[in-house]
């Protein structure tokens, strides 16, 4: 290993550790500084939503957490078949759904999901090929009212996403792939230096979610952190590139999913 690559692995652990430079100082935060609050959710972009159904019950098998512990694998294999919007509805709520409102002020969310100060930097986008119920295309879910929002018009997004995720063409073709995004800032404000340690923490909440709410619904998904950063970001339309004051949004994960092919010819 050369001298350089020690030197940034030695800093990528001082940031799992909650600080950049082993001499840094503690400053204070800008929750601290009292400086403006970070809004908990992105705002709908004005035009339709599509409101999803709540009454998901009926699809969820009750298999017991100890099967769901047991079956949770990846699955980079999906049946060419729709998934219905009360299962992707259940798979939404089951990884950012929110249950409730905290704070007159400074209102914070709490979901299905624990985050670090309950930050909940994340954000949803789907890219939708075999939904019933859904034109394929890209969609942002919007946690309060449970909805979703068309985000792109792309319903031939097939070979763009493919070459954004790396090249791993399962994950492109399933009837539904997770992208999340991280809006940095709404934990920065609060932690600070340690921020990006628990973002990161944070992360592996909702996929972990999404693998056991997947079992549940007979389906299957696979994590997905091979990425191409710039093409994802590009194909997402945020801005893309190194790090500057303007990216305050960029992909961060990703999840293929679609309904387990059976096992075995059962
Ligand atoms: C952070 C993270 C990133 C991953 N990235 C990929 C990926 O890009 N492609 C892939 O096929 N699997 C990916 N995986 C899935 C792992 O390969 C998988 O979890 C591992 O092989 C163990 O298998 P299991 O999930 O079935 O237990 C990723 C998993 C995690 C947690």
């Amino acid at each position: 290993m050369n001298e350089s690559t020690r030197y940034e692995i030695l800093k990528q652990r001082e940031m799992m550790k909650g600080y950049t430079s082993a001499d840094a100082k503690e400053e204070p935060t800008d929750q601290q500084q009292k400086l403006p609050f970070p809004k908990p959710l992105k705002e709908a972009k004005p035009g339709d939503m599509i409101r999803l159904p709540l009454d998901f019950e009926d699809v969820v098998q009750d298999k017991g957490i100890l099967t769901l512990l047991k079956e949770r694998e990846s699955c980079r294999e999906y049946a060419d078949e729709a998934l219905s919007l009360k299962e992707l509805s259940f798979l939404l709520w089951a990884t950012q759904g929110v249950r409730r409102f905290a704070g007159r002020y400074r209102q914070v969310t709490f979901r299905n999901v624990p985050s670090a100060g309950s930050r909940h930097p994340f954000e949803t986008y789907l890219f939708v090929r075999n939904i019933e119920g859904l034109l394929p295309g890209i969609y942002h879910y919007l946690p309060e009212p449970h909805s979703l929002e068309l985000w792109a018009e792309k319903a031939d997004y097939g070979e763009e996403l493919k070459a954004a995720l790396g090249g791993q063409e399962f994950a492109a073709k399933a009837p539904v792939t997770f992208v999340w995004s991280v809006l940095p800032y709404r934990t920065e404000w609060r932690y600070g230096r340690k921020a990006h340690k628990y973002m990161l923490i944070d992360a592996g909440h909702v996929c972990e979610n999404l693998y056991l709410a997947c079992e549940a619904i007979g389906c299957g998904t696979c994590a997905i952190g091979a990425y191409d950063q710039e093409l994802l970001d590009e194909l997402m339309e945020f801005v893309s590139g190194p790090s500057s004051e303007e990216d305050n949004e960029f992909a961060l994960y990703a999840a293929p999913v679609g309904k387990r092919m059976t096992k075995g010819g059962e």
